[in-house]
């Protein structure tokens, strides 16, 4: 399967893209909250490392959510899914934003780290995942829990998702072939759920480190190919979807 990377601000990059071309959205910006959770402690503190040219990525202010969930709802094809991972105080700014933009709001999937982390009033061992719909599309396994749970990836790159959940949003949202997104990919994650899983990934970050080692993890798994040819077979296959 093929990947395309790019190096932009995520909407930037969104708006190089035509309508109703990508399959299912899942993405993970770093969200404003994290910066108050780190100015009292309360979450990761970075130092440098292999992953990371400086101590943390700047966040995407939730003044932006507006921009950014018009540009996903106009990307994703007629009846598909959108998935936002964030924390519970961003849920509240963007469950309203993403319904504005046109998406259905169903629920908020749980990722269940398993065993507790940082904070003051009661240790932290969930992050949620915002689960929206545009059109409407069945999911693939209806007995999946909303509860998934996976240990935290330690050592990673800041803020690394496991590959395990994003694999259950794959998987439960797309078929084979068709195309996962991630306008905010930092060590591509998603991109590695969706290439084992036999879908093309299309990934994008403002980061150098990101691109690096979502590069090295990709490599292994598939064919990294330019815009215009991935962007080609998109549109190759929406012309064969309307023939059908
Ligand atoms: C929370 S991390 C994503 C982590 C990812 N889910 C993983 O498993 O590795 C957010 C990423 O968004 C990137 N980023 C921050 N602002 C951005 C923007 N305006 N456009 C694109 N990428 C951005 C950061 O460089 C960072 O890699």
């Amino acid at each position: 399967m093929s990947y395309w990377l790019s190096r932009l601000d995520a909407v930037a990059w969104l708006r190089t893209l035509p309508d109703a071309c990508v399959d299912l959205l899942v993405t993970d910006p770093p969200y404003e909250s994290l910066e108050k959770h780190r100015a009292v402690g309360t979450t990761t503190r970075l130092t440098h490392s292999k992953a990371s040219s400086n101590e943390w990525f700047a966040v995407f202010p939730n003044a932006r959510f507006g921009e950014l969930f018009a540009e996903c709802f106009r990307v994703l094809r007629r009846d598909a899914h959108f998935y936002l991972f964030c924390d519970a105080a961003t849920a509240f700014e963007a469950k309203p934003a993403g319904e504005a933009a046109g998406f259905t709001f169903w629920k908020p999937l749980i990722w269940d780290k398993k065993t507790i982390g940082l904070g003051y009033h009661y240790r932290a061992r969930y992050e949620m995942i915002l689960f929206f719909e545009k059109g409407k599309r069945r999911l693939q396994d209806l007995a999946i829990p909303d509860v998934l749970q996976a240990p935290r990836v330690h050592g990673g790159y800041p803020t690394e998702k496991p590959v395990s959940v994003c694999e259950t949003l794959v998987s439960q949202s797309s078929v084979s072939g068709e195309v996962v997104a991630d306008p905010f990919m930092g060590s591509g994650s998603t991109g590695v759920a969706a290439l084992k899983l036999g879908r093309v990934f299309w990934g994008n970050d403002r980061s150098d480190a990101a691109l690096w080692t979502a590069r090295e993890r990709l490599a292994p798994l598939g064919e990294e190919v330019e815009g215009e040819r991935a962007l080609g077979a998109a549109l190759a296959r929406e012309a064969q979807l309307r023939l059908l």
